[in-house]
């Protein structure tokens, strides 16, 4: 059977988000994440990648031509603000839903190069909270990808479709 152009199998979905996270692991403080808490028991790094598997199938089952690789680095980079959110002490992370995509952005760019799919990644995911729309259809799949793993993550219903469908690194 022929594919359509560009639509990975879930092997290769499995492989490249495997690839990015490895080396997010040694080239950034992507394993930081693995310390501040997400949403219910989830930690930042495993709802990272759940977000990077969610984009992944809905790209591919709804056959949007996107580029995976950035769109890939995009969500696991999509809340790289590096603090537990959790904690409001000084009340500094009070805006945090407002503010931490910036944040996330000025970390990540501070570790990486960042091509203009991934910066409108982190700094759009948030939409509609925050006012400026997604500019390319990869930050939109990550905006949407974000708000159905945070749903499922604060109901505690924590494998999502997608990490079941392509295996999972939530232990790498
Ligand atoms: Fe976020
Ligand atoms: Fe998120």
């Amino acid at each position: 059977m022929i594919k359509p152009k560009n639509i990975p199998t879930s092997e290769e979905i499995n492989k490249m988000v495997s690839t990015v996270v490895e080396e997010l692991n040694i080239t950034t403080r992507f394993l930081e994440t693995k310390e501040y808490m997400q949403h219910g028991h989830i930690s930042v790094y495993e709802h990272c990648i759940e977000v990077a598997y969610t984009s992944c199938y809905l790209a591919a089952r709804f056959k949007i031509d996107v580029d995976y690789w950035s769109m890939i680095r995009g969500a696991l980079l999509h809340d790289y603000f590096l603090y537990d959110w959790h904690i409001a002490g000084d009340n500094s992370h009070h805006f945090h839903g407002f503010t931490h995509p910036k944040r996330a952005f000025l970390n990540a760019l501070h570790d990486v190069d960042l091509n203009f799919v991934e910066c409108n990644i982190i700094l759009r995911h948030m939409f509609p909270l925050t006012f400026v729309p997604p500019m390319r259809r990869e930050a939109w799949l990550v905006c949407l990808a974000d708000k159905i793993c945070a749903t499922k993550e604060t109901l505690h219903f924590t494998h999502t479709d997608a990490a079941v469908k392509y295996g999972s690194v939530r232990e790498s």
